[in-house]
């Protein structure tokens, strides 16, 4: 039974640079104190004079922070600060109850506390922020494994006599390892349920799209790609690759997010109904083939999807490398 009572609705707001599974889980736990959740993105020229230039365009952040199961409205260049004119414009505007933030401070470039004025009036409200992730890392994990590049290449000039297979067999086998500056991250059963839709397998007549993917760097071109993948059908179940396959992929500095947080990512998509967390790169019936698609186009049932935009995981990285060196 529908009831009258008012719907509460809340608000949050943040940069989403990079956004990664801190930020859903952040987005998650803020829908939780209400009904209907609207997420204002903050703009590009309010991030640059309060924390220096994001990676992404307003455009990218949005269509992330949209892609998010949790999320029911976007409010596009939202400004730093809850001032008490945009603080008045979400209550009569946007009909907000409460104003949601991390447990982390968020002081503004004087000191001062960005949501103090929605304290005062007590409609601030706060939820817990997820540990060991954050912007800053992922920028860190993507500049050190450039570093190893770099040092691989050296290495790898610098013996050019000799037995340099064996001295290149161990550095791409301790890349492999990652260096040490990938995540350790490993979610609970609870964590993947809370990111899970809860939907059900569909029955025998509906059509089920199975996409698969390294899905690293969670970015919007993987949500334009998995919006356009649901539309094919009932269903969309992902194959995220694992580890070990990203890097036999595209070489060892790779994934950059590892296998637990990229499933995350992806889960936390709102046109995605379940995650395979490891799936192969071949879709088999359990035989050995070169195109990984050779099954499924035999049965009949492969479909390519033009990739959308030129984003990349790849072209992300490099935008954060070509941020680095002008600083
Ligand atoms: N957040 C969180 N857990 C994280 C990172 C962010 O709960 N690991 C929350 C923040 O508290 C905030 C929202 O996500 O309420 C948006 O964060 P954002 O403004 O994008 O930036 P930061 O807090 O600086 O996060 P990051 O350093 O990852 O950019």
């Amino acid at each position: 039974k529908k009831s009258t009572k008012k719907r509460v609705r809340v608000y949050m707001d943040g940069c989403f640079d990079l956004m990664h599974y801190g930020h859903a889980n952040a987005l998650r736990q803020a829908k939780a104190l209400g009904d209907e959740l609207v997420v204002g993105v903050v703009s590009d020229e309010e991030i640059i004079s309060n924390k220096g230039p994001p990676v992404l365009s307003m455009q990218e952040r949005l269509a992330l922070v949209s892609g998010l199961k949790w999320v029911d409205e976007v409010i596009p260049n939202a400004p730093y600060e809850i001032t008490e004119e945009f603080m008045n414009r979400l209550f009569k505007e946007h009909k907000i109850d409460y104003i949601i933030h991390g447990d982390d401070p968020c002081l503004l470039p004087d000191g001062t506390d960005a949501y103090a004025l929605a304290k005062k009036v007590g409609r601030y409200k706060q939820i817990k922020r997820t540990e060991g992730v954050s912007s800053t890392d992922i920028v860190g994990r993507i500049l050190s494994s450039i570093e190893d590049v770099k040092a691989d290449k050296a290495c790898s000039e610098s013996s050019h006599t000799g037995e340099s297979d064996n001295l290149n067999n161990t550095q791409s086998s301790k890349s492999l390892a990652n260096g040490g500056h990938v995540s350790h991250f490993l979610p609970t059963s609870r964590r993947i349920v809370q990111f899970s839709n809860g939907k059900v397998w569909p029955g025998p007549n509906s059509r089920v799209v199975y996409i698969d993917g390294a899905f690293d760097l969670f970015h919007a071109g993987h949500v334009e790609i998995l919006k356009s993948a649901r539309q094919l059908g009932d269903f969309l179940l992902v194959g995220i690759y694992a580890d070990q396959t990203v890097s036999e992929l595209r070489g060892g500095h790779f994934p950059l997010m590892n296998l637990h947080e990229r499933s995350l990512s992806v889960l936390a998509c709102r046109y995605v109904d379940e995650v395979i967390i490891g799936a192969p790169w071949e879709v088999t019936n359990d035989m050995g083939k070169s195109d990984p698609y050779v099954v499924p186009k035999n049965m009949g049932i492969f479909q390519t999807l033009e990739s959308p935009k030129d984003t990349t995981t790849t072209s992300i990285a490099r935008r954060i490398i070509a941020n680095h060196e002008i600083y």
